[in-house]
């Protein structure tokens, strides 16, 4: 409980405070009652003469009314700027009671989606998701895939190349992926790859530089053609939602040894249409039996193990799967075309 005469000091205090409109005539208000001519301090000094048996109930006064003069200052102070930055930001045109602009949420891009997709089908078959880097070696991109320096088979790869000496490239294919699985994994192993691939191409609707790619791997003992076939055949299912003829045709990748092409009934329509031009057939993937050779150079037995390869154009399936028919919409990053996903 403060005395009469602390009581008054301290609301003449807190009455000049709340009257004060600026940080000028709080400073003021500050050096009235708290600087060393004060009534506070008198009332400190005060202590020295007083009766012993009153020196500590006037010690508590003084203090109680500095901490509430100071409280009081403080909290002016804070309000004064609050009300100052309100006025400055309404000045430039701000309404702090309107309400928020709405968030707009976006949307996974459709090669995500895709992506992510085959990777719940192929994972829940067993399929580890490997991943690779995009600036490769000559050796894993080539070398290694049965694709030595002087082979015819490089032109089909308009490689970008990073350096003069013609080491490093931006990977063609996910290809170089099943060398580093080989490398990394004892078979048996089923892996997936999703990702990015580049190629020296000139642009059209249906070629870029930079697409993508899923590859597949799965090496084991007694792996055949069958569970290559098989295996396909499932994950259209799961895809198409309903069983979908396939066929394979012969083709040539070094890498495989038989290579095959891939072909599903076109699940668009029954006598043919725009999308499979008029075949009745899509051109899936082209796919094959490890080459020995590849094998070998992953530090496999191909005497004790074998496998299967396929190279899905993830692209291309993106395109089929939600009818876009030019590739360069995929990486144009024109949110007209995003949103619509
Ligand atoms: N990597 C090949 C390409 O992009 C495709 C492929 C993958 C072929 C796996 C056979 C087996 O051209």
């Amino acid at each position: 409980m403060l005395s009469r005469e602390a009581l008054a000091i301290q609301e003449a205090a807190l009455a000049e405070v709340a009257l004060a409109g600026d940080a000028e005539t709080l400073a003021g208000v500050n050096r009235k009652y708290l600087g060393k001519d004060g009534p506070v301090g008198a009332l400190h000094a005060s202590i020295r003469d007083a009766a012993p048996e009153d020196r500590k109930r006037i010690g508590q006064e003084a203090n109680e009314l500095k901490v509430a003069i100071g409280t009081a200052l403080l909290e002016r102070k804070q309000a004064l700027e609050e009300l100052a930055l309100e006025a400055e930001r309404r000045a430039e045109g701000f309404d702090p009671t309107l309400p928020p602009a709405r968030i707009r949420r976006g949307s996974l891009h459709p090669v995500t989606q895709v992506t992510r997709e085959l990777e719940d089908i192929f994972g829940s078959m067993g399929y580890a998701i490997l991943d690779g880097p995009e600036v490769e070696l000559d050796y894993y991109n080539f070398e290694a895939l049965n694709i030595p320096a002087d082979h015819p088979a490089r032109e089909m790869y308009d490689t970008f190349w990073c350096d003069s000496e013609r080491h490093l490239l931006l990977r063609t294919h996910t290809s170089p992926v099943q060398i580093r699985a080989l490398e990394r994994m004892s078979p048996p192993f089923r892996a997936i790859v999703p990702g990015r691939c580049f190629r020296n191409e000139t642009v059209d609707a249906s070629h870029e530089h930079t697409f993508h790619q899923m590859e597949g791997l799965v090496v084991g003992e007694g792996v055949t053609v069958g569970h290559l076939i098989g295996t396909m055949k499932t994950f259209l299912r799961e895809v198409f939602g309903r069983d979908l003829e396939v066929r394979l045709r012969p083709g040539y990748f070094p890498f495989v040894e038989p290579g095959f092409e891939l072909d599903v009934r076109c699940p668009f329509c029954a006598d043919g249409c725009s999308i499979c031009k008029r075949t009745t057939w899509i051109e899936l993937c082209p796919c094959g039996m490890v080459h020995p050779e590849v094998l070998r150079y992953g530090g496999v037995d191909p005497e004790r193990f074998t496998g299967f390869a396929f190279g899905l154009g993830l692209s291309r399936l993106v395109m089929l799967r939600f009818g876009i028919d030019d590739i360069r919409h995929l990486l144009a990053a024109d949110l007209r075309f995003l949103e619509q996903f």
